[in-house]
């Protein structure tokens, strides 16, 4: 079933920055206070507008550029909820956008838009967490192994981006195994490696990541039998279901007998993961 509750209705804020870091390179953590408290569930997103020049509300560039909550800095637990006004993002410089965020100093203001899609499914009592990342897939899961503990595998081409896992590392109840594909740190190979030692019955697998390495965790979970669900990316340009630009194939027809186009930032996007036509994507 596809888990539709919004938790939160999103809202657009002018939020203060106090933090950005460079992690490992060309990777960021930047960190920003809301005027008020968000009531987040870990796997949700919001959207960032950055402006190229001194006027936070300028419009260039035009869109919003979504990211997911890495974390609510200090936020009180409940319910599969974490409440507060200290929200970090995790994110990589790979455009115009990101490299704009990148020279954001603390003092300096952005328009963040969120909580934004549905998040990750609460894990049922007596189920085993197994979160799988690839590369800037991780962010969304620092905020789930703080309220949910689990085992986390991490997969990167290299050593490089290891450095995002040491985020985890440090959370009480979350074990980190990495596998790198130049073997420069942890296992040498895919972390569908890892994966295929880690499931059993009692798992329920969580991914984020590029595309094939989602495509292979939902194949080796299927042939398993294990509960598995992925969280997407998609170009995006509104975030709440208005544009139609972030849509994906479905797997199933829906109700009315009709393969209705999934939309990422509304639907999603985090999908049970036989929801998805894994051959569109
Ligand atoms: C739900 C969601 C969560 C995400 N979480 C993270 C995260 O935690 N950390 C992180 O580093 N990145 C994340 N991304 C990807 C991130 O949004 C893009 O890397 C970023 O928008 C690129 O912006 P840019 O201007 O630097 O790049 P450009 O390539 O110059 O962007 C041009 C346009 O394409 C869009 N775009 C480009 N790449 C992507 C992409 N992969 N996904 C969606 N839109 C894209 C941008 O929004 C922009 O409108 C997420 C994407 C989605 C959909
Ligand atoms: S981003 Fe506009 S509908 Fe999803």
């Amino acid at each position: 079933m596809m888990n539709r509750t919004i938790p939160d209705g999103p809202r657009s804020a002018a939020a203060s920055v106090t933090d950005n870091v460079e992690l490992c390179r060309g990777h960021f953590g930047l960190t920003v206070e809301l005027p008020s408290p968000w009531r987040v569930r870990p796997g949700q997103f919001l959207m960032v507008r950055v402006s190229d020049g001194p006027d936070p509300l300028s419009l260039d560039p035009l869109l919003r550029r979504p990211f997911g909550v890495a974390d609510v800095a200090g936020g009180a637990l409940g319910g599969g909820l974490v409440t507060g006004t200290r929200i970090e993002i995790i994110y990589r410089v790979v455009g115009r956008g990101t490299a704009i965020m990148s020279r954001l100093r603390p003092g300096d203001v952005i328009d963040v838009l969120g909580p934004l899609g549905n998040g990750f499914p609460p894990v049922e009592p007596g189920r085993r967490l197994v979160m799988v990342a690839g590369g800037i897939g991780i962010p969304p899961f620092k905020l789930l192994a703080r309220t949910t503990g689990g085992t986390l595998l991490f997969g990167a081409r290299t050593g490089r981006e290891a450095a995002l896992a040491e985020q985890l590392r440090a959370i009480g109840g979350c074990t980190v195994r990495t596998a790198t594909e130049d073997g420069s740190v942890g296992h040498k190979g895919l972390v569908t490696d890892l994966l295929a030692e880690e499931v059993s019955a009692e798992s329920v697998v969580y991914a984020c990541g590029p595309a094939a390495m989602l495509r292979a965790v939902a194949r080796l979970c299927a042939g398993r039998g294990v509960e598995c669900h992925v969280s997407l990316e998609s170009s995006m340009a509104c975030g709440m279901g208005v544009c139609l630009g972030c849509a994906v194939r479905a797997a199933q027809k829906d109700h009315a007998g009709a393969f209705r186009p999934l939309m990422v930032c509304c639907d999603g996007p985090v999908f049970e993961s036989s929801l998805i036509d894994w051959e569109a994507l």
